[in-house]
């Protein structure tokens, strides 16, 4: 009896977190997996507090390959991937979201014919300038099998020919914002009362890159800061692109640390509402049933947004319908999406590579 090898390539803090409920699942299924650390992401509070936090193994593979523009660091994750893949020669190559490290993992195990399990696959902004578009576009195509957080994102994979592989299983964000126990101390630790203090995130680079972009986003949840004081635990992205503006008074944004897991939920269940341009934080808005407003014009997570809890920048001065007619999160699963896509993993396994176990 040989237990069937997975080889998981993580490198950016949400697929640190997606990927502690799907290890657990893994290890429960009789998987042998292997976590490969781009280093895409290193800070300790951009990684490693996740590992430890969450109880996710360590990685066995650590690449250090961080920085520098697209080409340089997926190229430079393609030339370490490669011969690590033979070496190992996994069954499966499981990488999840739309990274540079989700890309680089997806072509180094497809160009091996090595099957690529593709998590959160199917979703688009339709917006080819993000880096993040590109990668999850080129990653599905490459994709064996392909695990979908909606069933939008289903139809979407259809409508470009993908049928074979194409499961809607729910998100594991879901999972993890059913099971998480929040850490009130973090409240008291900066003296923050239920719903009195609102949350903003900003990483994406087409919103800190451009200097336009951000100063006017900037000064808008500078205003809003005078209603509810807005904390916002700092990505170093939006770190290097304030260093980089003129002196610009954020009133009553307070500027924090990256936090951990648990931290970040308790501020998001607990905050009066949530400005961000992530997508994972977006939908943990939802989930937690507070507010949201994303700081872009097109969102991968469109249910959050026809549910009532989530509204664009350019709809920014249109309220949000009432509370009691906003909708609960049933378009992303059950909670069971790690145990959905391991189940989908095993049947691939048994039926198609034909292993036992
Ligand atoms: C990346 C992903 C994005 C994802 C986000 C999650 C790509 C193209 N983008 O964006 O899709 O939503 O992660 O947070 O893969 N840095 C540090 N310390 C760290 C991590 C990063 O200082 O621990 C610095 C890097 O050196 C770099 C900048 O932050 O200068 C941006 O990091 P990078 O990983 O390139 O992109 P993210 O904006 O984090
Ligand atoms: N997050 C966190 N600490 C923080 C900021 C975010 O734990 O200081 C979590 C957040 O709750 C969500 C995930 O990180 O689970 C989202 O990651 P990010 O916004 O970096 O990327 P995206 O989801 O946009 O790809």
């Amino acid at each position: 009896m040989t237990h069937p090898r997975i080889l998981t390539i993580l490198g950016a803090r949400p697929q640190f977190i997606k990927a502690a409920p799907l290890s657990k699942s893994l290890r429960l299924g009789g998987w042998e997996e292997k976590i490969v650390h781009t280093g895409q992401h290193y800070d300790h509070m951009m990684s490693d507090v996740f590992f430890e936090e969450l109880g996710l193994d360590q990685p066995t593979f650590h690449l250090n390959i961080a920085g520098g523009g697209h080409g340089d660091m997926v190229g430079r994750m393609l030339m370490a991937l490669e011969p690590l893949l033979i070496e190992e020669n996994p069954d499966i190559v499981l990488v999840y979201g739309d990274t540079n490290s989700t890309l680089a993992g997806a072509l180094a195990a497809a160009q091996l014919n090595i099957p690529v399990a593709h998590v959160e696959a199917g979703l688009r902004s339709f917006k080819r300038s993000m880096p993040e578009e590109k990668n999850r576009r080129v990653t599905d195509h490459l994709s064996t099998l392909l695990y979908c957080p909606t069933q939008a994102a289903v139809s979407q994979l259809h409508s470009e020919g993908i049928h074979e592989g194409v499961t809607w299983v729910g998100d594991l964000m879901y999972d993890l914002a059913l099971q998480v126990e929040p850490d009130h101390d973090i409240l008291s630790y900066f003296a923050l009362q239920k719903s009195q203090f609102s949350l903003l995130t900003l990483h994406r680079a087409e919103t800190c890159d451009d200097p336009l972009i951000m100063s006017e986003r900037l000064s808008w949840l500078a205003d809003q800061s005078e209603r509810h004081p807005i904390v916002w635990p700092i990505h170093p992205r939006a770190r290097q692109a304030l260093d980089r503006l003129p002196s610009i008074d954020l009133k009553k944004i307070k500027l924090i640390e990256p936090v951990g897991y648990r931290q970040m939920a308790t501020f998001i269940k607990n905050a009066y509402e949530v400005f961000t341009d992530s997508g994972g934080v977006q939908r943990e808005a939802f989930f937690h049933q507070t507010p949201c407003t994303t700081l872009r014009n097109e969102s991968e997570w469109p249910e959050t947004i026809s549910a009532g809890w989530n509204r664009l920048w350019q709809d920014r001065a249109c309220s949000l319908p009432p509370q009691t007619e906003r909708s609960l999160p049933l378009h992303f699963g059950s909670g069971d999406a790690a145990q959905l896509i391991e189940a989908s993993l095993s049947r691939f396994a048994r039926d198609v590579l034909h292993l036992t176990w």
